[in-house]
């Protein structure tokens, strides 16, 4: 459950690599037990931000506190707190699945009983439960990036950032990792993740921060996102034959945005209140033009994000 406490306050973050800006002013803040994404297309700064908040990099200019605390690279408890599964898969090849988690584990808690009960959960949670004797280059890529999840979580921390944990992997693992994040969440975890994957996004996010360039371009969930867009409405509808003068004459109506034809479906952005469809069905029939199915959808977070700047979230 979400509630007031902020848990990371990123402010005015500046990260330059040599002559290139990666984070330009970049704002945060996350709240108790929310599930924030992190939305951004490749090279739009997801994982600097995340790694400038969690020390591992430097930075030119800014402030991050996480629980209150200003954040340091010397700040042992407050890393203790928190449980972080890079982009990257980190693990050792010499050792097991469950010698790579125990050890990752032991980093915070020096107790071996109740290690072994969070070795065990993390196993559990990540439904490793089969593969505990296997070594990584043994493991599918999905099961390597559970074994990622599992090493960065088993110490139980309030606070876990997942850096795109699902680019890659076989839909059955895309579907533990996304359902072993929400179980983190009910747990009581706050999560950071980031993905370019807007479907995922909007799935399992609370709250959602789109980025571009290094910058914050709109924060809400995603119904709010979607309010701040024109376009509240896309009509699909089959059309095996469009006269150009129809395109042409359907541009000019009241409430469309924006038309697309490409040879067997139209395509419509429009504002809802204009009632754009009952109006194109009935002229379709006023001028006997067949047509099959049509779709009226919700605009997404593609949508959002092309309306914002111009072009498409994904690559
Ligand atoms: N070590 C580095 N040295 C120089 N430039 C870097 C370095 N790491 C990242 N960059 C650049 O900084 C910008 C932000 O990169 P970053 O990896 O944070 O983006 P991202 O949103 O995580 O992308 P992706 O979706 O590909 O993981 C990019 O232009 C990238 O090329
Ligand atoms: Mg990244």
């Amino acid at each position: 459950m979400t509630t007031n406490q902020t848990i990371i306050n990123v402010t005015d973050l500046v990260k330059k690599y040599d002559r290139l800006t990666a984070l330009d002013h970049f704002n945060l803040t996350v709240k108790k037990g929310e599930i924030l994404g992190l939305l951004g297309p490749n090279g739009s700064g997801k994982s600097t931000s995340i790694n400038c908040i969690l020390s591992l990099l430097t930075y030119d200019q800014g402030e991050i506190q996480l629980f209150g605390e200003n954040m340091a690279p010397d700040k042992t408890e407050l890393k203790r707190k928190i449980g972080i599964v890079p982009q990257e898969v980190a693990v050792f090849e010499e050792l097991t699945v469950y010698e790579n988690i125990d050890y990752f584990c032991g980093l915070y808690i020096s107790d071996k009983t109740k290690r072994k009960a969070c070795v065990a959960e993390a196993i559990r949670i990540v439904q490793l439960e089969d593969f505990k004797q296997f070594y990584p280059k043994k493991l599918s890529g999905g099961l390597k990036r559970r074994l990622n999840i599992a090493c960065g979580i088993a110490h139980e921390p309030e606070l876990i950032f997942f850096d795109e944990p699902t680019v890659a992997v076989d839909p059955q693992s895309r579907n533990n990792i996304l359902e072993s994040i929400q179980e983190l969440n009910r747990k009581g975890a706050t999560i950071v993740y980031t993905s370019h994957y807007m479907e995922e996004i909007e799935q399992i996010c609370t709250e959602i921060v789109i980025m571009d360039k290094g910058a914050v371009l709109a924060t809400g969930n995603k119904d709010e996102l979607k309010r701040m867009i024109q376009t509240s409405e896309k009509l699909q509808i089959d059309l095996p034959l469009c006269p150009p003068d129809l395109l042409e004459n359907i541009k000019e109506w009241s409430g469309v945005l924006h038309v697309q034809y490409d040879g067997t479906t139209l395509r419509l952005d429009t504002l809802k209140e204009e009632k754009v469809l009952l109006k194109l069905l009935h002229h379709l029939e006023s001028i006997d033009l067949l047509f099959g199915d049509f779709y009226s959808l919700q605009p997404t977070l593609n949508d959002v994000f092309l309306e914002i700047t111009g072009k498409q979230l994904r690559d």
